[in-house]
């Protein structure tokens, strides 16, 4: 049965057959990996609602103290808490970052990649609950059942509401504010917020759906959602995302002068293109826009993306990252760099840590003045191009990363 490589036909009738507890609950991992491989292709949903039973019935079998038990104890054999956090922080693959906060980490909303689609956009406020402290607050049933049926039992305040104004058309999202003059509705998909006035209003009604998709276990295999989970339970794996930087801005490539750094760096803003410098050396110039970037399951934004090709004349180039830290006072922090590359940062345009980055990380310490700090760090690709860049506060008081001052 490793090899499970169905038509779509089979597929389902070994999802039914599970689902219907006719096949052996060992064989969930290649059950749902042979349904997996259909979810992409099927535009009924029907693998994916599928995938969401065989889950269930794989994992779940009850809510009685017994098969609690069995399944704490299940998440406790097979799961693994490290793996998990990759899993949960893997913007590509989960997306559980990307709308829910941990420990003071991600949860920003999704949004378009660039600031030029919107601005105001996501800074403040989520799109999901803050999942801190959630594996007490959930029993382990109740929470695998949150990830893959998000609409069964919606969170308070969290429902969608559906919002059709007089000529037709209709907003779906969270209600975000509402008071007799307007309606705020945030989209998770869209970079903005909705204002929609009062007198345009025709309908608002709570939706049925939760804002949460039902597909995000559709990209999980059983063996990563037992490991997610086993995260989630795990108080002492989520405090290891403390103060870490889970989104920033990006831009890149650059080379030689192409670029006039002194012109900007102390300046930096992710609203403002970087104006290649004039001249003819510089035929190739081109101005360069700052990118949302988010990192990946080991804590790193990969760069390579931004570095690619360099400017005129070169292979490759370095990139900057830029984030905002909030300081809730004067502090000098220790931070750990972690990454490939060669680095130069700077805190409000001063140069503060440079070095060589390391999987292992290099520490240093950063000035942080009472409220929003501009953190900018330069990163230079090793000889074999490599580069990306993963930054935490290891010590300090209170310090908290978004990609607005808010
Ligand atoms: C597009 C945004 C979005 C993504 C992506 C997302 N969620 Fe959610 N999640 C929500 C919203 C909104 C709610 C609240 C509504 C509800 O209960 O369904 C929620 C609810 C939850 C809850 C229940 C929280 C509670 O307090 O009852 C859990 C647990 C959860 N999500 C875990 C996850 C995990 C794990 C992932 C990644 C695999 C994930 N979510 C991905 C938006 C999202």
């Amino acid at each position: 049965m490793a090899a499970l490589s169905v038509e779509p036909a089979q597929a389902k009738i070994i999802g039914r057959l599970y689902a219907e507890k006719k096949i052996d609950r060992a064989l969930l991992p290649q059950v749902a990996a042979a349904l997996q491989k259909h979810v992409a292709a099927d535009k009924t949903g029907e693998f994916q609602k599928m995938l969401a039973e065989v889950y269930k019935g794989g994992l779940i079998v009850g809510s009685d103290e017994a098969s609690l038990k069995q399944l704490e104890e299940m998440v406790k054999a097979k799961g693994d808490a490290t793996r998990g956090r990759a899993v949960f922080l893997d913007s590509a693959k989960s997306q559980c970052a990307v709308c829910h906060q941990l420990e003071g980490v991600g949860g920003r909303g999704m949004g378009a990649s660039s600031p030029h689609a919107g601005t105001g956009a996501s800074a403040g406020g989520g799109i999901g609950p803050d999942l801190t402290k959630i594996g007490t607050a959930l029993a382990t049933n109740k929470l695998i059942e949150s990830i893959i049926e998000p609409s069964k039992e919606i969170k308070e305040g969290f429902g969608t509401w559906v919002l059709t104004t007089n000529d037709g058309q209709v907003y779906t999202g969270l209600k975000i504010a509402e008071n007799d003059k307007a309606v705020i509705i945030r989209d998770p998909s869209q970079a903005e917020d909705i204002l929609i006035p009062r007198g345009d209003v025709k309908e608002l009604r709570p939706g049925q759906k939760s804002a949460m998709p039902d597909n995000v276990v559709s990209q999980l295999s059983a063996a990563e959602l037992i490991d997610l989970v086993a995260f989630l339970k795990d108080e002492k794996a989520q405090a290891s995302l403390r103060g870490m930087v889970s989104r920033a801005w990006v831009v890149g490539p650059f080379a030689g002068d192409a670029m006039k750094k002194e012109e900007w760096e102390p300046r930096a803003d992710p609203l403002k293109p970087i104006k290649a410098a004039a001249g003819p050396a510089d035929k190739a110039g081109k101005d360069l826009q700052w990118n949302r970037a988010d990192v990946g399951g080991n804590g790193t934004i990969d760069l390579k993306l931004v570095a690619g090709k360099g400017g005129p004349g070169s292979a490759t180039g370095a990139a900057y990252v830029l984030v905002y830290a909030a300081s809730p006072k004067d502090q000098k922090v220790t931070v750990r760099m972690t990454g490939e590359g060669g680095i130069r940062a700077m805190v409000n345009g001063s140069p503060q840590v440079a070095g060589a980055l390391s999987a292992a990380g290099a520490t240093g310490t950063l000035s942080l003045t009472a409220g929003w700090n501009t953190l900018l760090v330069r990163v230079e690709p090793t000889d074999k191009g490599a580069i990306a860049l993963g930054v935490q506060v290891t010590g300090g008081e209170g310090v908290r990363f978004a990609l607005r001052p808010e």
